[in-house]
């Protein structure tokens, strides 16, 4: 009996399974076998002879998938977006377009997610799109695609996308690390960004918040930087780069494309020119550039950009800390580097500057890095709304003097302060003087406040 029982069960069940398989079978009429018949229909037009095209038409419909370990994802797109590799379906209509400009990055290495968005599994329409519930990742509209670039070319310009480098210019000078953490450095008052761009926030709602932070998010305490639609744009497409995704050796070996462009700029950042000169043109303390890398191999040269003491014991010039791709992008521009550039380079760098102008220099650039900007300006003058701390802003920096020895600045700067309140029984201003001392070294905060001072000082002569 309980035998004959067991044999009803699974036989019930058997029928119970193929059911819900007929069922998925027929709601789910694959979409994409449609269009894979559209797609070899088309192509059956370009055949000569009557065979081949039947050929082409009777080709099975299956699932295209390429599978990418490296970056940690299986897609599915090709199934649908069928000519992406063959340039003559470049005039085809959607899905079956051919791709231009994908260059290197072919489909079958890098499939289409890492760049788009969407879902790479799915095989209909909606949730391959990622246009689903839940989903928080849907495609990237049209004129941020670009933005994906970032998530692999870290350093340097990406050709054709100078919003990224502008939008990591304005993060590095404006004054976000501030109140933001990326990759581990930075405060704490606003959000961690180093995964921005794998969040939910669209690119929408980032370029709104940029241009008017209370707009989206009421009552931030972000300031509002007055930012132009571009700079907004610039800085959407850089946190959209945020992903911190670990990309396989393959994508990350070349994360940056080192060109004689980057190491132009390079050149320019660490003032090369104050010490060499290009045919003529620049400082005679190091040897003239001109030419350097017919004299000596590439070997020797990145060599003596990462360690000039090794190469000339007692070198005057400085170690730079340079990736292995920044001193390849300076190698580039050394090897095409004229007079007539290093002219113009002249032209941008007034003078050379002296040592004790180097540390508040370097101070000016400390103080923007690691964010002091955010709260108290380019131009040190304050005034970002801090609602119920006394004054009822972030104070100026430009009459520290006038209260403070340099020393009690520097405890200022190392313990950080909670600003008095207006009201006492008011809520806590959001803002506060973060203590940057596991953050900054003695020698960094001595020549930050170098330079706070030399615009005091500056302040005092104009009102003499
Ligand atoms: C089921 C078939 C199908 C799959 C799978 C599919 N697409 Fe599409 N895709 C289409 C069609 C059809 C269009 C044409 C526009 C439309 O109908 O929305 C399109 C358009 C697009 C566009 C143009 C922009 C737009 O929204 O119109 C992009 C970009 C795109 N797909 C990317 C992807 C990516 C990335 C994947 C994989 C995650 C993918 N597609 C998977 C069918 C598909
Ligand atoms: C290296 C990054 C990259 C990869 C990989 C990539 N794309 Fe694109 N794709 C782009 C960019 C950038 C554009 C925008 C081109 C433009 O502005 O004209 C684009 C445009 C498109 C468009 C037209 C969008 C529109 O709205 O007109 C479609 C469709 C598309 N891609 C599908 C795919 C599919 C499918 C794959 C995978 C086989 C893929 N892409 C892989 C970067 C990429
Ligand atoms: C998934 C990581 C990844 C993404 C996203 C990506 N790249 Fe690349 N890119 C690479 C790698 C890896 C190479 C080197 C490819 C090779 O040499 O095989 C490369 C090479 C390049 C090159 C050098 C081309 C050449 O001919 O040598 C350029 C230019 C470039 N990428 C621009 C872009 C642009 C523009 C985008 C966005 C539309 C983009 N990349 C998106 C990883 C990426
Ligand atoms: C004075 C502190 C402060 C400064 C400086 C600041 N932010 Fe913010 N930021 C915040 C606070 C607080 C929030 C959270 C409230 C909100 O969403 O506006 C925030 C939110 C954000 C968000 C949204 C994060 C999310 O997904 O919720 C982004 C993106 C962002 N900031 C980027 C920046 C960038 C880029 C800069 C530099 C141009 C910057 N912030 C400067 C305080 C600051
Ligand atoms: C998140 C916003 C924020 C950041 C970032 C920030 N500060 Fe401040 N800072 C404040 C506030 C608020 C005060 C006022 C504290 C008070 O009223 O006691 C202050 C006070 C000061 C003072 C004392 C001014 C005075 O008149 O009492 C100095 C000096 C100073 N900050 C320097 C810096 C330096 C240098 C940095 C970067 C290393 C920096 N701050 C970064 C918010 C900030
Ligand atoms: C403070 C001055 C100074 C600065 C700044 C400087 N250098 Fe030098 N460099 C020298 C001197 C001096 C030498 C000659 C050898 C020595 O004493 O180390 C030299 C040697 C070199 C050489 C070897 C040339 C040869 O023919 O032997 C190269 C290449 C070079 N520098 C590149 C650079 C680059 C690129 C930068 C900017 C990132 C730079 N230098 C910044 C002072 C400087």
């Amino acid at each position: 009996m309980e035998r004959r029982l067991q044999q009803i069960f699974f036989a019930l069940s058997f029928l119970a399974l193929a059911l819900i398989i007929a069922a998925g079978w027929q709601a789910d009429t694959p979409k994409w076998k449609d269009y894979q018949k559209n797609y070899h229909a088309l192509e059956a037009q370009g055949e000569p002879n009557a065979v081949a095209k039947a050929t082409v038409i009777a080709t099975r419909p299956e699932v295209h998938q390429v599978m990418l370990t490296g970056l940690q994802r299986v897609d599915r797109c090709t199934t649908c977006h069928l000519g992406v590799e063959d340039p003559t379906m470049k005039d085809a209509p959607e899905p079956f377009t051919y791709h231009a400009g994908l260059g290197p990055h072919v489909p079958s290495k890098f499939g289409c997610t890492i760049c788009h968005g969407g879902q790479g599994l799915a095989t209909d329409k909606d949730n391959a799109h990622g246009n689903v519930q839940f989903w928080q990742t849907p495609l990237l509209p049209k004129e941020y695609i670009r933005a994906s670039c970032g998530r692999c070319h870290k350093e340097g310009d990406v050709p054709g996308v100078p919003e990224l480098t502008e939008g990591k210019r304005l993060f590095n000078t404006q004054g976000c690390r501030g109140c933001h953490k990326l990759n581990g450095v930075g405060g704490s008052i606003g959000p961690d960004l180093t995964e921005e761009g794998a969040q939910h926030r669209s690119p929408e709602w980032l370029a709104q918040h940029f241009l008017t932070p209370n707009a989206v998010s009421a009552g931030s305490a972000m300031p509002n930087f007055h930012f132009t639609k571009e700079q907004a744009k610039a800085l959407t497409y850089y946190m959209l780069s945020l992903t911190s995704e670990d990309m396989g050796s393959y994508y990350s070996s070349e994360r940056s494309i080192p060109g004689p462009e980057y190491g132009r700029q390079l050149f320019a950042e660490k003032n090369c020119i104050s010490c060499h000169a290009i045919g003529g043109e620049g400082s005679k303390t190091g040897p003239d550039l001109l030419g350097v890398v017919k004299r000596h191999s590439p070997e020797w040269l990145d060599e003596q950009l990462v360690n000039p003491e090794l190469v000339y014991p007692g070198s005057a010039m400085p170690a730079y800390d340079l990736d292995p791709n920044s001193r390849k992008a300076l190698l580039a521009y050394m090897a095409v580097a004229t007079p007539e550039d290093a002219h113009l380079l002249l032209a941008n760098q007034s003078r050379t500057l002296k040592p004790e102008e180097i540390a508040i220099e370097a101070g000016k650039q400390d103080f923007a890095r690691f964010g002091c900007v955010g709260c108290h300006g380019t131009e040190l003058q304050g005034g970002v709304p801090n609602p119920n701390a006394q004054g009822g802003e972030v104070p100026s920096l430009l009459h520290l003097s006038d209260d403070y020895t340099k020393d009690e600045v520097v405890a200022v700067i190392k313990e950080g302060r909670m600003p008095p309140l207006d009201n006492p029984k008011g809520p806590t201003p959001p803002l506060y003087m973060p203590s940057w001392k596991n953050l900054l070294s003695r020698e960094d905060i001595n020549r930050i406040v170098d330079y706070l001072w030399s615009k005091q000082q500056q302040k005092k002569a104009d009102n003499w």
